[in-house]
């Protein structure tokens, strides 16, 4: 049985896990306890900056229980080239030692140089999808085969 982790504020991340939840996946998004910015112009700004310090956001509760899962698929926006610093939450909350751990990355350019980086180091021999803006992307169901 397999669980998806994701984070979305803009909305790509809705559009892969309904796509993911239509293959027999378990959806879990996680949502921040505090509002972040409205603006999109702030939000990118203080997102920015907080994920390049690797902060981790204080979310709303979620469940955390993975006894039925053998794989945990994390789904997070790329924010400055990491991982959005609600999905940093995620990463240092869950016990992940024991499962098959996989990554669906959105961002804007369809890159996420820092992001991977971080996954060969911490996560070796994860499988990683990177997809540029899930919400326009035609291609999305395909992209999401290899999951
Ligand atoms: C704070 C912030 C930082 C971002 N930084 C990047 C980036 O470094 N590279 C990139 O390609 N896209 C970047 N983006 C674009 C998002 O990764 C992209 O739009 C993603 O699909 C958003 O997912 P969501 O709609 O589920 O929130 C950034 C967006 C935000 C809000």
């Amino acid at each position: 049985m397999r669980v998806l982790y994701y984070y979305s504020m803009f909305g790509n991340g809705d559009k892969v896990a309904s796509i993911l939840e239509k293959k027999g996946i378990s959806i879990r998004k996680v949502e921040n306890a505090k509002p972040f910015p409205r603006s999109r112009f702030w939000s990118i700004l203080s997102g920015g900056f907080a994920a390049s310090i690797k902060k981790k956001e204080k979310l709303k509760d979620y469940n955390k229980n993975l006894d039925e899962f053998d794989e945990v698929i994390i789904g997070s926006p790329i924010w400055n080239s990491r991982f959005s610093t609600p999905i940093n939450t995620v990463l240092n909350d869950l016990s992940l030692k024991d499962k098959k751990v996989s990554f669906v990355l959105y961002s804007g350019s369809g890159e996420a140089p820092k992001a991977i980086a971080r996954i060969e180091k911490e996560y070796p021999g994860s499988s990683v999808v990177v997809i540029k803006e899930p919400k326009d992307n035609s291609n999305l169901e395909k992209l999401l085969e290899t999951l």
